[in-house]
């Protein structure tokens, strides 16, 4: 397992997860791609319990908001010592530190991909009723949402941000797979970027209930199939996702 102290491979992408519930982690980073990536030393992936970093006996993370009101606010003090640390693993000390919260810029593809490019993230995934503002003030570099509703936590949100990366990084899935898909086919027309949805998919059988899979797919003519495709997939993009014809 890789909680706590982190087996070192030489990767040109690390990802270290700072949080209160590091357990959350274990099945979904040792499953699948995201292990294949570990294992392959693709990229590093460490997680981090904040309260590591505590300097009293009771491990505290969070204490009362000031001015009164409900829930506890994770302390600025502990998340520095936490950050100063983790950023201070790399030699360059270039780290991009990203705050997982609904407050957050929407995740896209396009972030996933800007992400995927980078050396050292450090994902910081809150808990309770939030980060004091000094943290966002003078310690992070983003705010990302994942999406507009509230989870309990930043743990789901960092997990969905990191399989969106990861799976970016060259060699970690087979190119053909990730230009083929849907929300990759980002292309720039007159300046702009485009994106459709994926065309729609049949295997056999070839015949189904009567419902047949459309004859240019077994044509073997792979203009007329490209055709095909390129205009299913802007038919269903504007159909069902207009808003990213118009981006
Ligand atoms: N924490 C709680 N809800 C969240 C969301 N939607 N995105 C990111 N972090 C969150």
């Amino acid at each position: 397992m890789f909680l706590g102290t982190s087996i070192q491979y030489t990767t040109d992408m690390k990802i270290d997860i700072l949080t209160l519930f590091p357990e959350m982690f274990k099945g979904p980073f040792d499953e699948s791609m995201i292990k294949k990536a570990r294992d392959e030393g693709l990229v590093e992936v460490n997680i981090h319990n904040l309260r590591d970093w505590a300097k009293d006996k009771h491990k505290s993370v969070d204490d009362r908001p000031y001015g009164g009101g409900p829930g506890m606010i994770l302390r600025v003090d502990v998340m520095e010592r936490a950050l100063k640390n983790l950023k201070s693993s790399v030699s360059n000390h270039q780290s991009s530190i990203i705050l997982l919260t609904p407050q957050g810029n929407v995740f896209s593809q396009k972030k996933a991909q800007e992400l995927s490019k980078l050396n050292h993230l450090i994902l910081v995934a809150g808990h309770y009723e939030g980060f004091d503002e000094r943290i966002r003030e003078h310690l992070v570099d983003e705010e990302i949402s994942i999406g507009d509703y509230v989870l309990t936590g930043g743990e789901l949100p960092t997990m969905v941000v990191v399989d969106a990366v990861v799976r970016l990084i060259p060699g970690v899935l087979e190119k053909e797979a990730k230009d083929n898909e849907s929300f990759s086919k980002w292309k720039m027309e007159n300046g702009k970027w485009k994106i459709t949805l994926d065309y729609p998919q049949y295997t056999r059988p070839e015949n189904f209930r009567g419902w047949n899979v459309p004859e240019v797919l077994l044509s073997g003519n792979h203009a007329e199939i490209s055709r095909w495709r390129k205009v299913h997939a802007e038919k269903r993009t504007r159909e069902r996702r207009p808003d990213l014809l118009k981006k």
